[in-house]
């Protein structure tokens, strides 16, 4: 169950798909949804989304070390579920970040996905980054399509694949303006 609280950013529609799901922001406050979804993801989509093999334990970990000054997370709600995020961790240098995503199995090829990473992106894009990089192994035919919707470039990355979305100096401007 999510937490609410009087700071929550407001939940947008997803207009193309049923009506009990929305999008908004992730806070602090949501913490504990956060975990929750990651324990939901099937061991292949855990191993997909991190490229490397995670138990309950070290996804407790890793939701425990979010920054949640830092980081941007966007989460598609079912009611009050959170059943999808994306992350946009930036890095302390070059105005550059990486992306990651994750949909539970019931609501994939929904096209929750795509509106997931394109608010990560839209926020990236007006926060100034010059790239986002994306990382999945090479059989992970939703991030190839997804990588390529966004216009990614994608290189070949310690035996994992790289795609880097690339933000010209001029979009950036009038997205910040
Ligand atoms: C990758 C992932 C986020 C896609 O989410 P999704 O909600 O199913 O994506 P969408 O419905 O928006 O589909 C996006 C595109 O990927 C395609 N796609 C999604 N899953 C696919 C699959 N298993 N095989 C082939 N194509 C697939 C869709 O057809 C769509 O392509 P299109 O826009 O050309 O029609 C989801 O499968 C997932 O969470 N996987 C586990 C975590 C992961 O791999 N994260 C990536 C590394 S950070």
């Amino acid at each position: 169950m999510t937490d609410s609280h009087p700071g929550q950013t407001p939940s947008v529609p997803m207009a193309s798909a049923d009506s009990r799901f929305t999008l908004r922001r992730l806070t602090r406050w949501d913490r504990s949804a956060h975990l929750a979804h990651l324990l939901r993801l099937s061991l292949s989509d855990r191993h997909a989304r991190f490229q490397g093999g995670m138990s309950d334990a070290a996804l407790e970990r890793y939701s425990n070390q979010i920054d949640w000054t830092s980081t941007v997370i966007f989460g598609l709600f079912e009611g009050t579920e959170l059943r999808g995020m994306s992350e946009l961790f930036p890095f302390d240098i070059a105005q550059e970040g990486e992306l990651s995503v994750s949909v539970e199995s019931g609501c994939q090829h929904l096209g929750f996905g795509r509106r997931l990473v394109g608010a990560v992106l839209d926020t990236a894009r007006s926060q100034g980054l010059r790239a986002v990089h994306m990382f999945f192994f090479r059989d992970n035919q939703g991030m190839h399509s997804l990588a390529r919707a966004f216009g990614a470039k994608s290189r070949l990355s310690g035996g994992v694949l790289e795609g880097i979305v690339t933000f010209a100096e001029t979009e950036r401007r009038k997205r910040a303006a």
